[in-house]
């Protein structure tokens, strides 16, 4: 699967696909990810990406030529499946998003910065639009982190122990139960007899019981 991502500020995300299971499934040769430079887009001397709002008030917002032209080059290069603009008020990502996004081939993410970008990039090229929650960022870096990262590692092959992405929180209907590492018992703090045991069954049951408890208090609207 391949990502492009447009950024004014790529350096912004250097760092977040480098490490551990994004740096593996690029390794691994499952997910491509490139970070494409907005300013180099601009077609003004001062490589300017942003001018003031028609109609005036505060704030810039981000210009229609740059992001039509790196969009073009890529589509030109190979077909997308989605062109998608993280913002706060798109559709609020959730595991389902992702699941589904985990499917495709090729996708483009644009981040936006400032007030905001000129929406007739959204209404002409943009074919999805996603927030990662209700608040407001500095801009759609972060977020395109965490939406590409909610989405490789349900490429199959990512993960090692496929078992793992399929019993996360929010995969199925409950939450994931409590887990314990060594020591066994830290000042009084025991580790449940039933961990111990050695008894699958149990230890599933328990691990069930323990998940429908855990979203019966946190996440009562999960079971509905
Ligand atoms: N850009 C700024 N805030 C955002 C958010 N909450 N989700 C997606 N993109 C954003």
């Amino acid at each position: 699967m391949r990502f492009d991502i447009i950024s004014v500020l790529p350096d912004l995300l250097s760092s977040p696909f480098a490490h551990s299971i994004l740096q593996r499934a690029q390794s691994k040769g499952i997910a491509q990810i490139h970070i494409h430079n907005l300013r180099d887009y601009a077609n003004n001397k001062h490589k300017s990406v942003d001018d003031y709002p028609y109609g005036g008030g505060s704030g810039m917002v981000m210009s229609i030529e740059p992001f039509a032209a790196c969009i073009e080059k890529l589509q030109a290069e190979r077909s997308y499946d989605e062109v998608i603009f993280m913002t706060p008020d798109g559709e609020t990502l959730n595991q389902t998003i992702a699941n589904n996004l985990s499917t495709k081939e090729n996708i483009i993410i644009l981040c936006g910065h400032y007030k905001g970008i000129d929406q007739r990039i959204r209404d002409i090229f943009v074919t999805k639009e996603i927030s990662i929650g209700d608040y407001v960022l500095s801009g759609g870096e972060l977020p395109a982190a965490v939406l590409v990262d909610a989405v490789t590692r349900l490429i199959p092959g990512v993960l090692n122990d496929e078992t793992s992405a399929l019993s996360d929180s929010f995969q199925g209907d409950l939450l994931d139960a409590p887990v314990f590492t060594r020591p066994a018992e830290w000042r009084g703090h025991k580790v449940p007899d039933v961990l111990l045991s050695g008894h699958e069954a149990k230890i599933n049951e328990w691990r069930h019981d323990e998940a429908l408890k855990r979203t019966q208090t946190r996440r009562p609207d999960l079971l509905k």
